[in-house]
This record gives structure tokens, C-alpha cells and sequence, in this order.
């Protein structure tokens, strides 16, 4: 089973037959500002990917740890975790999972075969983990929102560690928080492992690149199982650039910030209308990265999506078809998203 997500914008323009350049992608959670592509030398189009010390010092500085593995993407990592805990820990059989949450993770873990334990917005109670259990956090959720603390998260991680289990921390989206609130520096033991993602924050997931933030036995664990190649030499040296660049990085942050807020504030303007007969947002969660919005009225996602496709606006409708999630949209594109809301609300 292929799991749906966000960025299929081929396909979703032939299906309301608009040409796919008259689009207005927000489905993902990439940023619209992306980190400019540095000249790239020849040879590495014509050689085959060779480990790059640069790149490994680099993504060491940027995430503040002492082992860092360069994959092609986190997914990499998802999909082959389970069954390189299993076969390190045969007693394993339960994996505690956001139930709102990027899916690939649950997919993973029910092909090897794994008990499912969704928790809701709060985390498991501790004392009820199960010896030799996993425990996933997106931190923050993809699409919740929801930020745990690292204080919180150090508790769990030391009760995982006593029981011989295993805390995943994907982090896929915390670039755009400070850098203490990622737990790379905690991974000093088997029992952690932290998944960082290069394209969303750098606006760059064309690239496919991403990084395992472990210890040395899981760095070599996971190293033989993905074997070589895993990442193109010119993403290598954009990652490498793009994870040195300290002050792109501050403004990145900065304008995904504003961009954001002014985003919020026209959704809020636009869907909560006083000359509409009622509110239609009941919250929107999320971070610099997107915008989900929950609604007063279940049914209005999967309408109010259909409404803006129909507009040439491409946001993802939840997997629970009762949110909408938006991506980062550019100043020079607000004025089309408040043009397709204006439409989509009064059709
Ligand atoms: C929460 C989360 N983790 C991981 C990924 C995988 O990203 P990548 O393979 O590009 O690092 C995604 C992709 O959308 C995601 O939403």
C-alpha cells in the first residue's frame, strides 16, 4: 500500500484540468524560500557520490553532535528502523505512535509486524511503557503542531533507557525553533535516535537528503544496512553550503516567521469572516513551517479543499479529512490564497 501525501501536484492539476504552472502548491510543509544553489563542480555530476568529510563536519556543527549519518531523506531511516530494532531486540513488540502523525512511521512499524499503540496529543503515561517498547515523537507533529519540551522528553528518554527500549525523535521540522530544543545532544547511549531532515527548512526536498543523528553502534547499524551511494555528490555540497551558512539560516528563520504570521492572520480574516453567517476556523495549530486549521464543522475540510483545488489552491487534506494543513505560501502569493478563499467561501 502507497500512503497519500502532500506534493503530488501533477497529479491533482489534470484532475481539476488546470495547467500545473497555474497552481498554487501548499500542500507540503517545504519552505517556499529556498537555500541558493551553489556552482557545482563538474566532477561531481561525473563521479560516483564519495563520503564527504565536509559535509559530515558540517551537518556535526549544525546539529551539535558527535555522529551523523547522511542519508537520502529521513524516510530512509523509517522504513528500515523496525527491523533493525527487531533483529537487536526480538523481544520487542510494541511501538507507541502519534495517532495524528506523518503515517510513513506507522506504516513501517506494522509491516514488521509491530502492536500499535496510538497516543493522542499528550504522550503515553510513562509509567505504563512496556519493557523493550519503542516510542516515536515528531517533534514537532507534522500536523498537530504540538512541541514537546526537551525537559520532557530527557524523562522519557531515561525510562526508555531502564527498559530497554528505543526513543525515536524525528525532527523533521524543528529547524525553525532554536537549536535547543532538538535532542541531538542526548544521543550519547543505544536507546535514542534523533531524525533531522535537510529540505524542508532549506526549502530544498528536491535534493532528498537527510541525516541519522545516533550513536556509533546505530550510525554503523544503519551505514551497512543502507550500503553506499545513498546521497548524490552535488546535494552533498548544497547540504554542505547550505548547513555552514549561519546568517541565511537566522534570516530563513526570521522571514518564515513573518510569513507565517501574516498567513495566519489572513486565514483567520478570510474564514472567520464577520459578514459570513458564522465561524468557520475553530484553531489553527502548526508551525513556520505550515498552518492546520481545525474547524467548528468537520465537513468543511474535505469541502472547503475541493472548493480551493477548483481555485488552482493545492493545500493537503488531513488523513482524518477533518483539518486542513497549509504550507508556508510567499508574500507575492497571499493575494491569490485571499482571492481563493474569497471564492471558495461565498460559492
Ligand atoms: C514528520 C516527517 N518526518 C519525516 C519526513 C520525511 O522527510 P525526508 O525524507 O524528506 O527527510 C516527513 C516528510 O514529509 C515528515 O513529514
Amino acid at each position: 500500500m502507497t500512503l497519500l501525501h502532500g506534493g503530488r501536484l501533477n497529479q491533482i492539476a489534470q484532475q481539476y484540468n488546470i495547467p500545473v504552472d497555474d497552481w498554487l502548491d501548499l500542500s507540503t510543509g517545504i519552505s517556499p524560500l529556498s537555500y541558493p544553489i551553489p556552482e557545482i563542480p563538474l566532477q561531481l555530476w561525473q563521479q560516483l557520490p564519495q563520503e564527504s568529510t565536509a559535509l559530515i563536519a558540517a551537518a556535526k556543527q549544525y546539529y551539535q553532535c558527535e555522529q551523523v549519518l547522511v542519508t537520502n531523506g529521513s524516510q530512509s531511516i523509517i522504513k528500515i528502523l523496525p527491523n533493525l530494532w527487531q533483529t537487536h531486540m526480538p523481544l520487542s513488540k510494541t511501538v507507541y505512535l502519534p495517532e495524528r502523525g506523518y503515517k510513513e512511521h506507522a506504516h513501517a512499524w506494522r509491516i514488521a509486524g509491530y502492536n500499535i499503540c496510538f497516543y493522542h496529543d499528550e504522550l503515553p503515561a510513562i509509567d505504563m511503557l512496556e519493557s523493550n517498547s519503542v516510542l516515536v515523537v515528531i517533534n514537532p507533529n507534522n500536523p498537530t503542531g504540538k512541541l514537546f519540551s526537551v525537559e520532557v522528553l530527557k524523562q522519557y528518554q531515561s525510562k526508555l533507557i531502564a527498559l530497554n527500549g528505543l526513543l525515536v525523535i524525528d525532527e523533521a521540522f524543528i529547524d525553525v525553533f532554536s537549536s535547543d530544543q532538538s535532542m541531538c545532544t542526548t544521543v550519547n547511549n543505544d536507546n535514542t535516535l534523533v531524525l533531522r531532515s535537510f529540505g524542508k527548512f532549506f526549502g530544498l526536498a528536491g535534493i532528498r537528503i537527510g541525516f541519522l543523528v545516533a550513536n556509533n553502534f546505530w550510525h554503523n547499524k544503519f551505514s551497512n544496512a543502507l550500503g553506499p551511494w545513498q546521497v548524490n555528490g552535488p546535494a552533498q555540497l548544497i547540504a554542505e553550503h547550505a548547513l555552514l551558512d549561519i546568517s541565511w539560516q537566522k534570516q530563513q528563520r526570521h522571514n518564515l516567521h513573518q510569513l507565517r504570521k501574516q498567513q495566519e492572520a489572513l486565514l483567520l480574516e478570510r474564514l472567520n469572516r464577520e459578514e459570513l453567517s458564522k465561524e468557520l476556523i475553530a484553531e489553527i495549530n502548526g508551525t513556520n513551517l505550515f498552518l492546520t486549521v481545525s474547524f467548528h464543522n468537520k465537513n468543511t475540510a474535505s469541502k472547503l479543499y475541493h472548493l480551493l483545488c477548483q481555485q488552482g489552491v493545492y493545500c493537503r487534506l488531513g488523513d482524518e479529512e477533518d483539518t486542513l494543513r497549509f504550507g508556508i505560501a510567499k508574500q507575492e502569493e497571499l493575494t491569490k490564497l485571499a482571492q481563493a478563499f474569497n471564492k471558495a467561501v461565498t460559492t
